[in-house]
């Protein structure tokens, strides 16, 4: 059997986005242990500017060794313990697997239900809390990937928090590619992931847990059910006082590739990187108008890193992606649930936020739709 060598794309979907020669040259380099003082300096300074990247000081700020539902999945076990109520906002696909999370955990899942396409509605939100007083905690996705629509993470988490509830925010999408702000929030447990916005490959989630979050944890009367998630456990390797104790053996190179990918977002600044994904969004909108194609989101709550385009009547949704592929070697998304067939899910995250890209998509568009760009 041969070595596999991928051929090259330009990951223009809902993630992974293109990784830099960079962060893949620091994937490669060699391999430590996972107790390894260096790498335990270099384990310091990535909680470090994970922080910065969330805007948060919380302690309990590290990477989940797997990928986003990883981190979504902490955040739930952790908090949610059976015969909790959990306030769950679902506009997406995202929020679904919220509820999900919270009814494995025995939880019993209040849905506040709002469209497709359409930010979590404040009110609704409210309406449910006074309904139920006694919820423990209100979850919702901050960037729904599978409609580019962005909610209102600080309005969300001040209801809650108003009404006593811990608040659980999903910014897999959203950080590094427009304002997370964790502190300024109030948000309580907020995860990401590494393949987005942050330009790193998958398998990495970043979590952030506010000190009402761990007093939670702390105040727990039965055991966290997922013993790799424990973040009890996983916090004796990430903060151990007096020294580390092994929990599971870290993916040390991917936490090389993550290291790297947040000195980038450092050196870039992070409001920087929050225009630059705001200028590529804009230049795509009106490259896409003048295709004559339409956003399925009001612009008052469009995410820039991910733009869902209307497919017109007629066309074939899943030939023109394949086609984009195949012949330009472009990856674009598909719609999910509801929106399959009716949407292109067109991310601008991290590296591949930048003008050559968008305009190398606009010009193969323009040739697969047999219109003028
Ligand atoms: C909003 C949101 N939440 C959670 C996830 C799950 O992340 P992962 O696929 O890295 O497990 C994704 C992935 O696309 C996502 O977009």
């Amino acid at each position: 059997m041969p070595s596999f060598h991928p051929p090259r794309r330009l990951l223009l979907g809902p993630g992974p986005s293109d990784v830099p020669q960079r962060i893949l040259d620091a994937l490669a380099r060699p391999t430590i242990g996972h107790l390894d003082p260096a790498f335990v300096g270099m384990m310091d300074e990535l909680k470090e500017m994970l922080r910065q990247a969330f805007l948060t000081r919380n302690n309990l700020t590290i990477p989940v060794s797997a990928p986003g539902s990883a981190g979504m999945e902490a955040c739930f076990v952790n908090l949610v313990e059976p015969g909790d109520t959990v306030i769950v906002c679902r506009n997406g696909v995202f929020g679904g697997r919220m509820r999900e999370n919270v009814v494995r955990a025995g939880g019993t899942a209040v849905m506040v239900e709002d469209d497709f396409g359409q930010p979590v509605d404040p009110e609704k939100l409210e309406a449910a809390l006074r309904a139920h007083p006694g919820a423990k905690v209100v979850a919702f996705v901050h960037a729904e990937t599978s409609t580019g629509a962005r909610s209102d993470a600080a309005t969300l988490c001040k209801i809650a928090r108003e009404q006593g509830a811990l608040s659980i925010v999903d910014t897999v999408t959203s950080l590094g590619g427009c304002e997370v702000d964790v502190d300024g929030w109030g948000a309580d447990a907020v995860y990401s992931g590494s393949q987005k916005c942050l330009s790193a490959p998958p398998g990495l989630s970043p979590l952030t847990f506010s000190a009402r979050a761990v007093e939670a944890v702390k105040a727990r009367k039965t055991p966290v059910q997922s013993w790799f998630l424990d973040l009890s456990l996983v916090m004796a390797y990430w903060d151990g006082v007096g020294g580390r104790s092994y929990h599971h053996t870290a993916p040390i190179n991917m936490l090389y590739a993550l290291h790297e990918s947040l000195v980038m977002l450092h050196e870039e600044g992070l409001r920087a990187a929050w225009a630059r994904h705001q200028a590529n969004h804009e230049r795509l909108r009106d490259g896409l108008a003048q295709l004559g194609l339409d956003l399925l989101v009001d612009a008052r709550h469009r995410l820039p890193q991910l733009n869902a385009v209307v497919v017109p009547e007629g066309v074939d949704e899943a030939g023109v992606r394949r086609a984009l592929l195949d012949q330009h070697g472009i990856e674009v998304g598909a719609g999910l649930g509801p929106l399959a067939g009716k949407i292109w899910r067109i991310g601008l995250m991290g590296a591949s936020a930048r003008p050559d890209a968008v305009d190398r998509l606009l010009e193969a568009l323009a040739t697969l739709l047999g219109r003028a760009a």
